[in-house]
């Protein structure tokens, strides 16, 4: 059996993720980019599809493609992100998966830029609007806010830190260094942090951690 659109403990929750890397350019045929597959992103809408939600994909360009039966918004740049994020509002819950650049590059050029006689180009950097700190600070802010905090060291410190700074309710934190091949595999081990504190998931398929974040999230509606 099948369920049907609208059915479960989400029924009638209009949920917004945003998911994948940002590309910001540098010329017309270059960018800078996040490294991310957006695979843990498309995993929890489907999970909170599933739930019964309706659900605003924000996504960036990315590897996996969006699942079915969510309302994909596509975009490339973090500037995009947000205002693509801020149109989607009002919603219940905001989950922000994406792997956004954190900068752009100030000086991009209008046209490709060319090898030759004026040296090595030189970047300069703009930093990116934070999309989950402007929703958690919104006048419209959903009422849950969640942020994932990817992190190579002190997992917990950081993400507590992170969790404070950017004003929202829960960060899912990963621990991504080099050592644990969490980045690009299919897996993922997550600490939920929340107002009550730090609680170490099991490492998990990503689509398993999203059914099991998804029904977090069911359970603070209830
Ligand atoms: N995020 C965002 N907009 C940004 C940067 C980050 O919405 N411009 C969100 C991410 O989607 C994630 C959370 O903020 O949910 C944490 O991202 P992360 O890169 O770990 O945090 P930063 O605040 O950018 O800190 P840093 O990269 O310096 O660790
Ligand atoms: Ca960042």
């Amino acid at each position: 059996i099948t369920a049907t659109l609208g059915d479960g403990p989400l029924k009638g929750r209009h949920v917004l993720v945003t998911s994948g890397p940002t590309h910001e350019p540098i010329d017309p045929v270059r960018y800078i980019a996040n490294r991310s597959s957006g695979a843990q992103g498309a995993a929890l809408a489907a999970a909170l599809r599933d739930l019964g939600a309706r659900v605003s994909f924000v996504t960036g360009p990315a590897s996996v493609p969006p699942p079915p039966g969510v309302e994909v918004h596509r975009v490339e740049t973090a500037q995009q992100m947000l205002d693509a994020a801020l149109a989607a509002l009002p919603a219940d819950a905001a989950i922000c998966a994406a792997a956004v650049a954190d900068w752009r590059v100030a000086n991009a050029g209008a046209q490709k830029m060319k090898k030759g006689a004026s040296g090595l180009p030189v970047l300069e950097f703009a930093e990116n609007p934070d999309i989950l700190a402007t929703l958690s600070a919104h006048a419209r802010r959903p009422a849950l806010v969640v942020g994932f905090a990817a992190e190579t060291e002190t997992v917990e410190a950081h993400a507590t830190a992170k969790r404070a700074r950017k004003g929202c309710d829960w960060i899912v934190a990963n621990d991504v260094s080099a050592h644990t091949g969490i980045m690009g595999g299919a897996e993922n081990a997550v600490t939920l942090i929340t107002e009550e504190g730090a609680d170490p998931w099991p490492r998990l398929p990503k689509t398993e951690v999203a059914r099991r974040l998804a029904l977090r999230i069911a359970e603070a509606f209830a």
